[in-house]
């Protein structure tokens, strides 16, 4: 599964490897989704079928239960699950106080709600996302398509009203039609640069009518798994 692999995936692969290490048998695991979820997902599907290990994953997005399903983990829908015990996830930035943008690949949605609904959410990464303040990564808005553009001036008008220091926001493009996501909605991408309170970015955004989520995620991770292109993995 590893041989001549890139640096940037060596390291993706060695901070997948060890996040699977938190998983036992019989836990119910949310899967996240992504480059270096995909990572994890390979992983854990190598415990699955070279040590028995037994699990049920809750995968957040399509393309994850797909590849779920290949590499052998059983896959259940989270109102089967109801309550998770570890959610393993990537994310597009970190903080110091583990607070995370995601949604960069379109998932969010699912992300939070699977992440919330877990006793232990441990984010994947390399060292590249870290970050000190959030917002140099655009911050992701799940947008329901009817009055998608309304929602979006709505968007811009409460951005003028908060700290932050960019103010761009963008429909996410699929070559020449919007984006869809999963649950048949539009992203619009926030370029702010720099968010100097997330949490009440994250409370006023969810608050505009239109807005389905946003990809900040406050005091939902746990634990950061970093690894390194040399091979080594840091916890946070
Ligand atoms: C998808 C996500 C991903 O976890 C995030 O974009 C990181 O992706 P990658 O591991 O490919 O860098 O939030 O919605």
């Amino acid at each position: 599964m590893t041989s001549n692999l890139s640096p940037i995936d060596t390291a993706k692969f060695v901070a997948a490897k060890r996040a699977v290490e938190f998983v036992e048998d019989g836990m119910r695991v949310g899967l996240g989704t992504g480059s270096t979820a995909a990572w994890m997902v390979r992983c854990l599907g190598e415990r699955v079928r070279e040590e028995g290990l037994k699990v049920s994953g809750v995968p957040t997005s399509t393309r994850t239960a797909e590849l779920a399903r290949q590499v052998g983990i059983k896959v259940i829908s989270l109102d089967d699950a109801r309550w998770l015990d570890i959610t393993i996830d990537g994310a597009d930035e970190f903080d110091g106080d583990l607070n995370l943008i995601k949604g960069g690949g379109g998932a969010l949605l699912q992300e939070k709600i699977v992440a919330t609904a877990s006793d232990l959410m441990i984010v994947i990464t390399d060292p590249s996302k870290k970050v000190d303040t959030l917002g140099r990564f655009p911050l992701p808005v799940e947008v329901i398509p009817f009055g998608w553009q309304t929602t979006k001036a709505l968007v811009e008008e409460t951005l003028a009203s908060l700290d932050v220091l960019g103010q761009q926001a963008s429909l996410r493009m699929n070559g020449e039609a919007p984006f869809v996501t999963d649950e048949g909605n539009h992203i619009i991408d926030l370029h702010l640069q720099r968010i100097g309170n997330a949490r009440q970015m994250s409370m006023v955004l969810n608050q505009i009518p239109g807005v389905v989520e946003n990809g900040l995620f406050i005091d939902i991770c746990d634990k950061v798994v970093i690894g390194h292109q040399d091979g080594r993995v840091e916890v946070e």
